[in-house]
C-alpha cells in the first residue's frame, strides 16, 4: 500500500493535515515504522463535521432505504474481494495472527451485508388514539454521527458502527485509533468506490486528545459512539453531556467464565484458553477470570494448565494462536500486572511459549495462567487487556454469582454446566449484556445485540438493536375531522 500522508477524507477528497504533521505507523511484531498517516486535529474535524452536515440534506438524505442498502451491499462485496490485502494490512498494523485478521475482515463484510438488508426495513408505528386523530411514529436518522473506535478490532469496528449508521440514513465522521488506522483508510476508499456519496463518510486520522477530543466536543455532532477505555468513556460522556447529545459507550470488561463441577471440562477449558489468547487478550469481552468450583479445582486447573502451555506466541505471519500486543505501553501495562502478582505471591500456574518469529523488538507477552487469585486482587478486578487469565474459586452457585457480579464491569459472562435449570437461573442473575452457555463469543455474532452495564458502558451495538441507537422517533399527531 502507498504511504498515507493524505489519510484524511473530507467530502470525497483525500488530504494531508493542515499542519502538515504526520504520525508513524508501527508494526507491533517488530516495532518498525512501515507507514505514516496524517495527524488531523480540530481544523480537519470542523470541516469534516460541516461536510457531514451538508451531506445529510444532499442525495443521501433523499435516497430510499433500498438504494442505501444497495450501496452497502456493494461495499460488502468489495471488502470480500479485497479480503487478502485488508487482512494482511490489519495483521501488520495490529499484530494479530493472519487468520484472526481474515476472520475480522469477513465480519466487516458481514456487518455491511446485515445492515444493508435492514436499510429498507426501518419501520415506524401507527398508534390508535382518540377519534378524529391519526398518530404516526416515524424513525428518523440521528444526523451527524461521531465515531471514535479503538485499535483492537479496527476493521470490524468500522463495520459495527458505520453499518447501522449508514443503513438508517445518517452521515459520519470517523476518528480511528492512532495505533491502528490503516484498515479504516482502506475501507473508506472502498466505501467511496462502492458509491457512498461525498460527505456521507468522512475520516479524520489523528490523536485521541486532539482529533478525538475535537470530535466529541463538536456542537455540530448529533450522536457519539465510542469504544475504548472506561477512562476515556467518561471524557466522551462528559463532552456529550455538554452538547446534550446521546452517546453509546462500549467500554472495558472483566468478564467471568463460571465453570461448575458438572461441566464438559474439555470443551470449557479449550474455549476459555482460546478466548483469552485470541487477539492477545485485547478484546473488551475477553473472559479474563475463570471461576472454578472448588470440588473440581485440581482436575480442571490441570486441564487449563496444559492448554495454556500449548499456546504459541509469534509474528502475525506465523499465524499462531497469539500475536504481540499493540504497543510498548500495553506490553508494559501487562507486564506490570504480572510483576505485581509475583510480588503479591500469586502463583504462575502455566505460560505459553515464544515461537522463533517472536523477535526481541516486538511487543510480545507470554500468555499466563495465575491462581488462585483472591477476589479483591487487581487481577480479579481490573481489565488487563492482555493474555492473562486469573483462576478464582467458588463453593456454590450463590457464591459464583456474587463473585461474577462483584466487579465494576458488566459486559459478558460464560456459564459452563450441563444442568439446564442452573444454566438459566445463573444467566438471569448475572449483571451483564451477554451470557454464553457452554460456548463463548459465538464467533463475534454480528446479529447479537452487544453492550454493557456498569463501567462496561451503555447502549447497544450489533444486531437489529443497534438500529434503535442510530435513529430517533418523531411522533406526528394529525387531527382530521
Ligand atoms: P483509549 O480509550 O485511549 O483509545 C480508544 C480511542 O479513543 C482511540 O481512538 C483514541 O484515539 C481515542 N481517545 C483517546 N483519548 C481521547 C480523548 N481524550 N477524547 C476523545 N478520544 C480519545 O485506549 P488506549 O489508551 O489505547 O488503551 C488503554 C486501555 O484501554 C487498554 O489497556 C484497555 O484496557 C482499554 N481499551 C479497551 C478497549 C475495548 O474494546 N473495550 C479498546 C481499547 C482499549
Ligand atoms: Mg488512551
Amino acid at each position: 500500500m502507498h504511504t498515507c500522508e493524505q489519510s484524511i477524507f473530507i467530502e470525497g477528497v483525500w488530504e494531508p493535515a493542515l499542519s502538515g504533521s504526520t504520525l508513524a505507523v508501527k508494526s507491533p511484531a517488530d516495532g518498525e515504522t512501515f507507514n505514516v498517516i496524517s495527524k488531523g486535529a480540530k481544523p480537519e474535524v470542523d470541516r469534516a463535521v460541516a461536510a457531514a452536515r451538508k451531506a445529510l440534506s444532499g442525495t443521501w438524505g433523499t435516497l430510499a432505504g433500498f438504494e442505501r442498502g444497495r450501496v452497502m451491499c456493494k461495499l460488502s462485496a468489495l471488502i470480500l474481494e479485497n479480503c487478502v490485502e485488508l487482512a494482511e494490512l490489519e495483521a501488520r498494523d495490529t499484530g494479530k495472527p493472519i487468520s484472526q485478521a481474515r476472520t475480522d475482515i469477513q465480519s466487516t463484510a458481514r456487518y455491511f451485508e446485515f445492515y444493508a438488508g435492514a436499510a429498507d426495513k426501518i419501520l415506524g408505528d401507527v398508534i390508535p388514539f382518540l377519534d378524529g386523530y391519526q398518530v404516526m411514529v416515524h424513525r428518523e436518522p440521528r444526523g451527524v454521527c461521531g465515531m471514535i473506535i479503538p485499535w483492537n478490532y479496527p476493521a470490524s469496528m468500522f463495520g459495527r458502527t458505520i453499518g447501522p449508521a449508514l443503513a438508517t440514513g445518517n452521515t459520519v465522521v470517523l476518528k480511528p485509533a492512532e495505533d491502528a488506522s490503516m484498515s479504516c483508510i482502506y475501507l473508506t476508499k472502498l466505501a467511496h468506490e462502492a458509491g457512498v456519496p461525498p460527505g456521507v463518510l468522512n475520516l479524520v486520522t489523528g490523536l485521541g486528545e486532539e482529533a478525538g477530543a475535537a470530535l466529541s466536543q463538536h456542537p455540530g455532532v448529533d450522536f457519539l459512539s465510542f469504544t475504548g477505555s472506561s477512562e476515556v468513556g467518561t471524557i466522551i460522556q462528559t463532552a456529550a453531556a455538554m452538547n446534550h447529545v446521546p452517546c453509546v459507550l462500549e467500554l472495558g470488561g472483566k468478564s467471568p467464565q463460571i465453570v461448575f463441577a458438572d461441566s464438559d471440562f474439555e470443551r470449557a477449558a479449550q474455549t476459555i484458553v482460546n478466548v483469552i489468547t485470541q487477539n492477545a487478550g485485547q478484546t473488551c469481552s475477553a473472559g479474563s477470570r475463570v471461576l472454578v468450583q472448588q470440588s473440581i479445582y485440581d482436575p480442571f486447573v490441570e486441564l487449563l494448565k496444559s492448554k495454556m502451555s500449548n499456546v504459541r506466541v509469534g509474528a502475525p505471519s506465523a499465524d499462531l494462536q497469539c500475536g504481540p500486543v499493540i504497543n510498548k505501553t500495553q506490553q508494559l501495562k501487562v507486564q506490570g500486572f504480572l510483576d505485581r502478582a509475583h510480588t503479591d505471591g500469586i502463583e504462575v500456574l502455566a505460560q505459553g511459549s515464544m515461537d522463533e518469529s517472536a523477535g526481541p523488538t516486538g511487543y510480545f507477552v507470554r500468555p499466563t495462567l495465575l491462581g488462585p487469585v483472591p477476589t479483591t486482587h487487581e487481577l480479579a478486578q481490573q481489565e488487563i487487556f492482555g493474555p492473562v487469565l486469573a483462576v478464582i474459586t467458588f463453593e456454590d452457585e450463590a457464591e459464583a454469582i456474587a463473585i461474577a457480579n462483584g466487579t465494576n464491569y458488566g459486559l459478558v459472562a460464560g456459564v459452563w454446566t450441563e444442568n439446564g435449570a442452573r444454566q438459566m437461573r445463573v444467566a438471569k442473575k448475572l449483571r451483564v449484556g451477554q451470557v454464553f452457555i457452554n460456548n463463548y463469543g459465538a464467533g463475534g455474532g454480528i446479529e447479537l445485540p452487544f453492550g454493557g452495564v456498569k463501567r462496561s458502558g451503555h447502549g447497544r451495538e450489533k444486531g437489529l438493536e443497534a438500529l434503535k441507537e442510530y435513529t430517533v422517533t418523531k411522533t406526528i399527531v394529525q387531527k382530521h375531522d
